[in-house]
């Protein structure tokens, strides 16, 4: 945002203040300071003109912003009502240089997932791209991948959802403690459900040299408020999993945790790991090189995937389709435990015991988060 744009919003929200003396204490015009709370009032902050000066009493919902606007991390964003594809126009952003951008939709009607698939983004998504330039060696830009992958677990577990991560990167939510339906009476063909419901997915894409990276674009995409009956077969959304969450503080949760981690890579891995639901499995990972059939038993500092086949070898798997082949309730318990309890979550306010479906509402209070 602009600095003195934030420079205005910081001063209102703990207004009163003047345009006089918001103009003195920042050093530029009164015509300056009132194009600053027009150009925010336009993008949906209500700022009171009150006798006593002007007044921050609401932020907006979801936009950049909004976003921005108490974000703990040094991100820019681009938001769109609607757009083809906020990859695409990560693509378009990265090749013009840009650095620490994220595009951010509402809507996407062209949303691409990994293996060509189509990805599903009705309004009321997370539907995020972030524009990176890391200083990684080609080779371990996966941890970028994974980073991002634990970010929307842990932000997800925050908003009381019982997230995991099926290898690569696919977020999830076990289903198993609802469900009395083995899973023989499930559809066959339906993969995701296999492993739980997908909740998240992430597609990166780089540009780069043998030795060096120039840029990737990191496309986050979070079935946020968006009714499960929207998506493809087999996918799950937070609204649908515990009620439609502050989506403003979810990206800004997302965009912070990931800031962290990308900051120290060699805990990526770990904490990789801890939210894993693929470890321990028996797993069935499609590869160029044909289907790899085992128990997955570690993943290495890039993330590739290690299966201990059931001919006695290990084979370690750098990219595929993986299929947990358990039934759905026989996951670890480790999984459930580690879910933090949701009256500890920061983006809604804590639920009764009893409210576990009912959507709470979500508030939007003037002041940093
Ligand atoms: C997957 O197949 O699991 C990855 C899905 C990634 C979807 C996100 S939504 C934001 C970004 N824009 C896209 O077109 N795709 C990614």
């Amino acid at each position: 945002m602009h600095e003195t744009r934030a420079a205005v919003l910081d001063a209102l929200s703990s207004g009163p203040v003047t345009g006089p003396d918001l103009a003195e204490r920042l050093g530029v015009s009164r015509a300056a300071v009132w194009k600053h709370v027009e150009a925010l009032r336009e993008a949906g902050f209500e700022i009171e003109s009150r006798e006593d000066g002007y007044v921050l009493v609401g932020i907006p919902e979801f936009g950049g912003e909004a976003v921005e606007y108490g974000l703990d991390a040094p991100f820019e964003v681009e938001f769109h009502e609607t757009i083809g594809s906020t990859n695409d126009r990560a693509r378009e952003l990265a090749g013009e240089g840009a650095e620490d951008v994220v595009v951010l939709a509402d809507e996407q009607t062209g949303g691409r997932g990994r293996l060509d698939r189509e990805w599903s983004s009705p309004s009321g998504g997370v539907w995020a791209s972030l524009v990176l330039r890391p200083s990684l060696p080609p080779a371990r830009v996966s941890l970028l991948t994974l980073a991002a992958a634990v970010a929307v677990t842990d932000a997800a577990r925050e908003a009381g959802v019982a997230a995991a991560i099926k290898w690569p990167n696919d977020v999830l939510v076990s289903d198993r403690e609802e469900s009395n339906e083995p899973s023989s009476a499930r559809s066959a063909d339906d993969s995701a459900e296999r492993g739980g419901r997908k909740l998240a997915g992430i597609l990166t894409e780089m540009e780069g040299e043998s030795n060096r990276v120039s840029w990737v674009v990191l496309g986050v995409g979070v079935n946020a408020n968006v009714p499960a009956e929207a998506l493809h077969e087999g996918a799950t959304s937070l609204q649908d999993e515990f009620g439609a969450v502050d989506r403003r503080r979810f990206v800004q949760r997302v965009l912070e945790r990931f800031d962290e981690l990308r900051e120290s890579p060699d805990d990526v891995v770990p904490a990789w790991k801890e939210r894993s639901a693929t470890l321990g499995q028996r797993v069935r990972v499609e590869t160029p090189g044909g289907a790899v059939v085992g128990e997955a038993v570690d993943v290495t500092d890039v993330g590739a995937l290690v299966v201990q086949t059931d001919t006695g070898g290990r084979e370690v798997v750098h990219a595929g389709d993986c299929e947990h082949l358990r039934p759905v309730w026989a996951y670890p318990t480790r999984w459930r435990s580690r879910t933090p309890s949701p009256p500890r979550s920061p983006h809604r306010p804590p639920p009764s015991p009893s409210s576990r479906r009912l959507r709470p509402s979500c508030r939007h209070r003037p002041g940093r988060s």
